[in-house]
């Protein structure tokens, strides 16, 4: 066999590639328990015989929306199975924007063979939810991306779905979530919401560097060989993604690292091979704040990359001990402390460097650390050397 074929998908890294795809969802979320308490209220009661709950989910890309209400379905399923039989299933309306559409969608999954004969709305909700009773089941339906529906076909059919038992003297047929980013949200879907309940609402938020850091830890472990990843290098990537707070950014970042390790024929993922995408990530191609530095945070920027290259990140000591190195090397007496810390705040406030409080080592206070997210250590090394030079010779 060609050389060259051992090195794709070699299996150095990656031990389950399918569990970092977009539509891959763990069996269990990170951090999102109060949340799926939450959304649980909702649907308080779902277990009786005509119980049935309803709730709109809004927020940011990959704040967890589809993941969550996936989850939440599947464990609510499982959860009352003793008592009743609760079915559910996931339609994304982006691929089903019409009205027909949607309805076709739900009538396959209850039967795949069902034909497509030209039904009235009316008739095929009749008989949507005939199929639903005929084995005593529950359907709860999770209409994703639902602003495309509404923007094609209006809002009719959310109602009609709403009042399926209406004319029958059994409810409790369908449940019924509606998910959607909160930012594309117009009038008319927040009518929607309006008329499903302020209490029935459940807003997301996007996810801070903690939580995108619980998310790639289970990822990593999930998906990756052991050992493969330090947890460090795992926390430089939830700091790269931390300014999105989308949690497929830091799978993205976590897939496309261990493929880049892989490709070189390595076993372990690199802080570089992170800092490789996520400078190439368009909002964080800003890195010309480094020419207005003065000369000696150049420098201390020069001690912090030479780490940095071979690690996710470098404690405030070893910047400072590494700092006098180069200042030896370019024969500059070095500043002191204080000053030292001012030009450290200056390059995490100019979002150069990304700075973390560690535990408290004796008697020293928290050590911090530092690290480079955003920015390639050794590419801003090379630029740093030459700007410093011109900026001594002044
Ligand atoms: N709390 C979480 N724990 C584990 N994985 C998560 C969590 N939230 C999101 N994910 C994963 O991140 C990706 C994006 O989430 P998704 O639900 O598609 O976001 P949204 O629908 O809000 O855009 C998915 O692969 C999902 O499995
Ligand atoms: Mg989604």
């Amino acid at each position: 066999m060609a050389s060259w074929i051992d090195r794709i998908g070699a299996g150095l890294v990656l031990k389950q590639p399918e569990m970092l795809d977009h539509d891959w969802i763990p069996s269990e979320l990170v951090g999102r328990d109060d949340q799926l308490v939450a959304l649980a209220s909702m649907f308080s009661g779902i277990e009786a015989a005509n119980g049935s709950g309803r709730a709109v989910v809004t927020g940011p890309v990959g704040s967890g929306k589809s993941a969550m209400s996936r989850v939440f379905a599947r464990e609510m399923s499982r959860h009352h199975s003793a008592k009743r039989n609760i079915q559910w299933m996931h339609i994304n309306c982006r691929n089903n924007p019409s009205e027909s559409q949607v309805l076709q969608r739900i009538i396959n999954e209850l039967d795949p063979r069902h034909p497509d004969r030209g039904l009235g709305t009316g008739e095929i909700l009749s008989s949507i939810r005939r199929m639903v009773r005929k084995d005593d089941s529950h359907m709860i339906i999770i209409l994703d991306e639902v602003d495309h529906l509404m923007r094609k076909s209006g809002d009719s059919l959310i109602y009609r779905l709403l009042r399926i038992d209406e004319e029958y003297g059994e409810g409790g047929t369908l449940s019924l979530i509606l998910i959607s980013q909160e930012q594309v949200l117009d009038m008319f879907e927040t009518a929607v919401i309006s008329r499903f309940g302020r209490l029935n609402h459940l807003r997301l938020e996007g996810y801070d560097e903690e939580g995108l850091l619980g998310i790639v830890r289970q990822r990593a472990e999930l998906a990756l060989i052991p050992d493969s990843v330090e947890d460090s290098v795992l926390r430089l990537i939830a700091e790269a993604a931390a300014p999105s707070g989308d949690a497929r950014v830091v799978i993205d970042l976590l897939a496309n690292s261990a493929r880049l390790a892989e490709k070189e024929g390595r076993s372990e993922i690199l802080p570089s091979d992170v800092q490789i995408l996520s400078v190439s990530r368009p909002e964080n191609s800003d890195d010309s704040l480094i020419e207005e530095l003065s000369a000696h945070a150049m420098l201390l920027l020069i001690a912090i990359c030479r780490r940095l290259k071979s690690a996710a990140e470098i404690s405030s000591g070893d910047a400072e001990s590494l700092y006098k190195v180069v200042c030896e090397e370019y024969e500059q007496a070095p500043r002191g402390h204080t000053t030292l810390w001012k030009h450290l705040k200056h390059l995490e406030q100019c979002n150069l460097l990304k700075v973390r409080s560690g535990t408290v080592s004796e008697g020293r206070g928290r050590t911090q650390h530092f690290s480079m997210p955003h920015l390639l250590p050794v590419d801003i090394e090379k630029r740093l050397e030459a700007l410093v030079k011109a900026r001594l010779r002044r």
